[in-house]
């Protein structure tokens, strides 16, 4: 199904030709005028210059080929100094409704060519609490990769945990301190290894802040961590054992968590998954000739004539031979290249890391490793602040912890429906859990991703203005409509023919609904979801006031009733699709 804007721009692509014009000078774009018109093109005003003619004569010769055999316009008029006002003809924008719901995906067609695309996201270190700064993260990745699916492409999400680093080490060394009887420390102990863990993960995640904290103010337990590091790194088995112990313990809270919040990832890759393809890369380097040496480390520089700010070289290789941030990400990529042929790459990481990225993804071409026309997008994110707008913390300051920010949304909106709702307390327990969520995603995600924001609970929760609860509310009413119209009789999959709008409020709900591929596609292509929650309120409140001015259930004329349930269910059906994309879901009542 086509896009309401290409439609419109076949037209008058038709009528600039006819007027003797270039046809590529016939863009229409929504109206900035919503008081005059609903589109709008200014073409007339640009094909001025090359013609050498007034704009508003330009607009004149189109605007009366346009109107012969007019069917899809209701008003079409040429404006000083040349714009071309549109208003679409109810009758046709009828048609467009009945056609987009009689559609599965609402009139989204296959992509051309479907793409295979990496969604870098997650980024949990294993062992280390998973605290809000990895939130945004999980959330704003969720939401490009379901974008992309339900755009049709295959989206491959992976977690890329940070599983390689000191961490390991320093967990091993305070193992070692608090339990040195265990077989790890034993260098005469020949295996097997105990299958079971020597911890559980509360312990764990008692063992790596103590760890860290040590290291310090403890010198040599920080050199003893480090050599650790260094040993498993290279294989040495009693390590890799506790290593593997630590993964498999903190893998599994991870996925509880994340799956707390709807998360939920192809691929569950780590840093360590690199290490088999540095020697591959450092082989792909040498051969390029691009690696120097520099201070006894070898550099890969890729600053750049055309560049503006100081793009410093690409460490890759130290004279330890410890693994490096860079190197694993190169090797990491060598193996998605390797296994999936990847059509574009996005990686979705704090902005602080973006020269990181910018290091990384440069090495990747200039090395040939990544094809050049291959986009590799950093999609970075802003900080999470508190009220005080500075970086979010617990009332005692510390890091706060994801779980225990969930539970106090979940809490917060819990009270929030007891107050003056009649729901048992049972209920009110799992529909709070389902609005929690879109509280914390909306709260993040309405908000352009570069951006800082200010994380406010109460604003999220809130049941007004641009928030998830506000969404998700406008779903359950038009939930709450259906299920009267059916227990009045009514059958809610027989209400299929979209009547013209005979009101104001009514068209501008189907003018809404009408741009949804138009929104989808390009918020993906932006990789913007703030797009998404822009376009959902806006579409919220127009259903919303056609709501408070139309008697729906009560409407005499049968069609005319039937009408409006199509169009609700259309909206719904709209509604439901972004925030699904949005990554979370409506209650049936709340
Ligand atoms: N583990 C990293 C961190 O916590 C984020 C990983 C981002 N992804 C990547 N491919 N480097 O900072």
């Amino acid at each position: 199904m086509k896009k309401l804007l290409d439609l419109m721009e076949g037209e008058l692509k038709k009528a600039f030709e006819q007027a003797g014009f270039d046809p590529a000078y016939a863009k229409v774009v929504l109206s900035n005028r919503p008081d005059l018109c609903e589109y709008q093109c200014n073409g007339a005003m640009a094909a001025a210059k090359a013609y050498r003619k007034k704009p508003i004569d330009i607009a004149d010769q189109v605007v009366e080929a346009l109107e012969a055999g007019n069917t899809m316009f209701s008003m079409i008029q040429a404006v000083m100094p040349g714009f071309i006002n549109l208003k679409l003809s109810e009758e046709f924008l009828a048609r467009y409704m009945d056609e987009m719901s009689a559609h599965e995906k609402l009139g989204i067609e296959e992509p051309e060519k479907k793409e295979t695309i990496i969604v870098d996201y997650g980024g949990a270190n294993v062992a280390k609490p998973l605290h809000v700064g990895h939130l945004r993260s999980a959330v704003i990745g969720e939401s490009v990769k379901r974008m992309g699916t339900y755009l049709g492409h295959h989206m491959i999400g992976d977690v890329h945990l940070g599983d390689w680093g000191l961490q390991m080490g320093l967990i091993i060394e305070e193992l070692r301190d608090r339990k040195p009887d265990l077989p790890y420390f034993d260098p005469s102990f020949e295996g097997p290894y105990p299958s079971e863990p020597p911890f559980t993960i509360s312990e764990l995640e008692d063992i790596y802040p103590a760890a860290s904290a040590k290291s310090k103010v403890d010198e040599a337990f920080k050199e003893r961590a480090h050599q650790a590091t260094l040993r498993l790194q290279q294989g040495y088995e009693p390590f890799r054992a506790i290593w593997r112990h630590i993964i498999q313990v903190s893998v599994t809270d991870l996925k509880k968590n994340y799956s707390s919040l709807n998360v939920d990832f192809d691929l569950w890759k780590g840093e360590s998954d690199a290490d088999p393809y540095i020697p591959r890369l450092i082989e792909i380097l040498e051969k390029k000739g691009l690696l120097k040496e520099s201070q006894g480390a070898l550099v890969v520089e890729v600053a750049k004539d055309t560049d503006t700010k100081e793009i410093p070289p690409c460490l890759i290789r130290k004279s330890d031979g410890a693994a490096l941030y860079a190197t694993s990400d190169l090797g990491t990529i060598i193996e998605r290249e390797e296994d999936f042929h990847p059509d574009r790459y996005i990686y979705v990481v704090d902005k602080r890391q973006e020269m990181h990225f910018i290091q990384v993804f440069r090495v990747a071409k200039m090395a040939g490793i990544v094809k050049e026309e291959t986009p590799m997008e950093f999609l970075g994110f802003g900080t999470m602040n508190g009220k005080d707008g500075k970086p979010f913390k617990t009332r005692e300051g510390g890091v706060m912890r994801l779980e225990r920010l969930i539970g106090e949304i979940d809490e917060a909106v819990y009270q929030r429906i007891m107050e003056n709702r009649t729901v048992d307390s049972q209920e009110a327990r799992e529909t709070a859990k389902i609005v929690g969520l879109a509280a914390l995603k909306y709260g993040d995600l309405s908000n352009q991703a570069s951006k800082d924001y200010v994380f406010d609970v109460d604003r999220f929760i809130s049941f007004e203005g641009n928030t998830g609860p506000y969404i998700l509310y406008t779903i359950v009413r038009i939930k709450s409509i259906l299920n009267k119209y059916a227990a009045q009789g009514g059958d809610v999959e027989k209400c299929r023919t979209i009547l013209p709008a005979a009101a104001d409020g009514e068209k501008d709900l189907m003018l809404r609904i009408a741009r949804f591929s138009e929104v989808m596609e390009n918020a993906f292509a932006e990789t913007a979801p703030h797009k998404i929650c822009q376009y959902i309120y806006e579409l919220a409140n127009s259903f919303n006031s056609f709501y408070h001015d139309t008697k729906i259930l009560s409407e005499e004329d049968q069609d005319r009733k039937e009408s409006y349930i199509a169009l609700i269910s259309l909206a719904k059906r709209v509604l439901e699709a972004c925030i699904h994309v949005l990554g979370f879901e409506a209650p049936d009542r709340m």
